[in-house]
């Protein structure tokens, strides 16, 4: 069975897609065969990231009609890493339709990938939650900014108050200027752990890096994003490194 991830958050903008880009990455990197979801219903932009365009199938058609699995999927043009377009038209407020998830989810899990990464809409949405229901492990991920703070802190009440229950919650602090940023997180986990009898998690933070705009405007090819175009840069590491630490802790404990 795949594991599945899924990112979410209680603002836009935060690096959702983003990050989701870097775990898929990072963990195909590491060998693992992974499939990447666009699950965003407010407005799908993950093949942007990936510099795709062109697709027959969207998430929509497998929920919807009788498209299957092998019918979505497109390659991402990384090694071991596969992609599902989400809807290319935004359909906002839409609700998902659970056993429509189900049966998708079952035909997914039939193509033998190690790890499927759903990447979400923001905000503390329904469908959201419903499927962050669905994963193993739910990264939420924040800025460092007071708006962002207090809109995650929210979204996580609220995601706990709703559903009553989470599975491991990796609390990721993006766009980190300086080692007091670096540590935002522990407060996070503190803070909603005395609360909260759940598993929350500080895993990250992921530093800003100007190499990540810096690769959208350096070529005119399709694949414009910084995991292609400078795999070396910090913020490449800091999601390599997080992946590594999540398959196999033991090793970076040995060596720290
Ligand atoms: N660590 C980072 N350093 C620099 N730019 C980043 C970083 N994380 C995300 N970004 C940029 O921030 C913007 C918003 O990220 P995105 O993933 O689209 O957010 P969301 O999916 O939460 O709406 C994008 O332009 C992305 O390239
Ligand atoms: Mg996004």
């Amino acid at each position: 069975m795949a594991e599945i991830w899924c990112v979410a958050s209680g603002k836009g903008g935060v690096g959702k897609t983003f990050a989701a880009t870097g775990l898929g990455i990072s963990l195909a990197k590491l060998r693992k065969k992974v499939l990447l979801v666009d699950f965003d219903i407010s407005g799908a932009n993950l093949h942007t990231v990936l510099g795709l365009r062109d697709f027959k199938n969207s998430i929509l058609d497998g929920l919807n009609s009788s498209a299957t699995g092998k019918d979505m999927i497109m390659s991402s043009g990384f090694s071991n890493l596969d992609f599902i377009p989400g809807f290319i038209v935004p359909q906002l407020g839409q609700e998902l339709c659970t056993f429509k998830v189900d049966a998708l989810l079952q035909q997914l899990q039939t193509l033998k990938y190690d790890v499927i990464i759903f990447d979400l809409g923001p905000g503390a949405q329904k469908a959201n939650f419903s499927l962050m229901n669905y994963a193993d492990r739910n990264f939420v991920i924040t800025n460092c900014e007071p708006t962002s703070i207090e809109k995650t802190y929210s979204f996580i009440e609220q995601y706990i108050a709703t559903e009553g229950r989470t599975k491991t919650l990796h609390i990721l602090v993006n766009f980190c200027r300086s080692q007091q940023h670096q540590t935002l997180g522990k407060s996070f986990e503190s803070v909603l752990f005395k609360k909260h009898d759940v598993n929350i998690r500080f895993s990250a933070g992921i530093r800003f890096d100007n190499a990540v705009w810096q690769s959208t405007f350096m070529t005119s090819s399709n694949m414009q994003n910084v995991f292609a175009l400078m795999p070396y840069s910090e913020v490449c590491h800091d999601f390599y490194k997080i992946c590594k630490q999540l398959i196999d802790p033991s090793e970076l404990r040995a060596v720290s």
